[in-house]
């Protein structure tokens, strides 16, 4: 049994065969799948999804990077208001973006700053977005660290160096699609520090693993990167999917 940690299931792309595109996952293995939230405009999609499969998918609740604008104070308003109301499994996706724009890294740390303190509050674990921003995140989570702090660098793909400080944090990296590509160093990455903090993930519907790169991407695929992950560590992919489905249901509380 696989767990995709990190699968946007409510993106339009993947409205067009939701049904067959969900049941796909869970004839696949891949039975539980975890939705991190955008913003405002994504949340009653994720919720009607999770009310539709409430043994297979499950919720978030954050505001990403990305869509930190002028708005952010409504928006991290909004957040906090759904965690009041509804049950969530996770604070995300959330963190620094420094790849896309950098208008908004002020309010950015503000918001991330913020949303770690909600997770705080409601023993949550935290799914963190890091793109060009690994060892700010990092130091963010370490000045946060009081023991009880827990979570996952989604779409890790930084050096040996900064998976190193992540496990000592005590978090989890979630490994996707990249792993697959030619040149990806995370295969050396995960042979040296292994297994103990790896989970899996699609970031679907972006970044499909070979042999669908740059298609579009679903949570049926996770059983690729277990595969790749095994072949890199001489072990098979269901003894991937034992230890990473394992690592990710003691995170989620499962
Ligand atoms: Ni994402």
């Amino acid at each position: 049994m696989y767990i995709d940690t990190h699968t946007h299931l409510y993106e339009e792309q993947l409205n067009i065969d939701e049904r067959e595109m969900i049941q796909r996952a869970i004839d696949a293995g891949v039975s539980k799948m975890y939705m991190p939230n955008c913003d405002s405009t994504t949340i009653d999609a994720m919720m009607r999804i999770a009310g539709t499969w409430p043994a297979n998918c499950y919720p978030m609740m954050g505001l990403h990077p990305c869509y930190v604008k002028d708005n952010y104070k409504d928006e991290l308003a909004i957040v906090t208001d759904w965690l009041a109301k509804e049950k969530f499994y996770a604070i995300g996706e959330i963190g620094l973006d420094y790849y896309w724009d950098l208008t908004h890294t002020a309010q950015q740390k503000e918001a991330f700053a913020y949303q770690i303190d909600l997770a705080l509050q409601y023993n949550l674990p935290i799914v963190i977005h890091s793109r060009e921003s690994t060892q700010d995140c990092i130091d963010m989570v370490r000045s946060k660290q009081n023991g009880k702090l827990n979570g996952i660098f989604h779409c890790f793909g930084g050096t040996i160096e900064e998976a190193k400080q992540i496990i000592d944090l005590g978090f989890c990296m979630g490994i996707g699609g990249v792993v697959t590509f030619k040149k990806s160093n995370l295969p050396d990455v995960i042979k040296e520090v292994g297994l103990s903090n790896i989970v899996l993930e699609t970031d679907a519907p972006y970044l499909a693993p070979m042999p669908y790169r740059g298609k579009r991407n679903e949570s049926a695929y996770v059983p690729l990167i277990a595969e790749k992950i095994g072949d890199a560590m001489q072990i098979s992919k269901e003894e991937i999917a034992r230890i990473t489905t394992a690592n990710a249901e003691k995170l989620f509380g499962v």
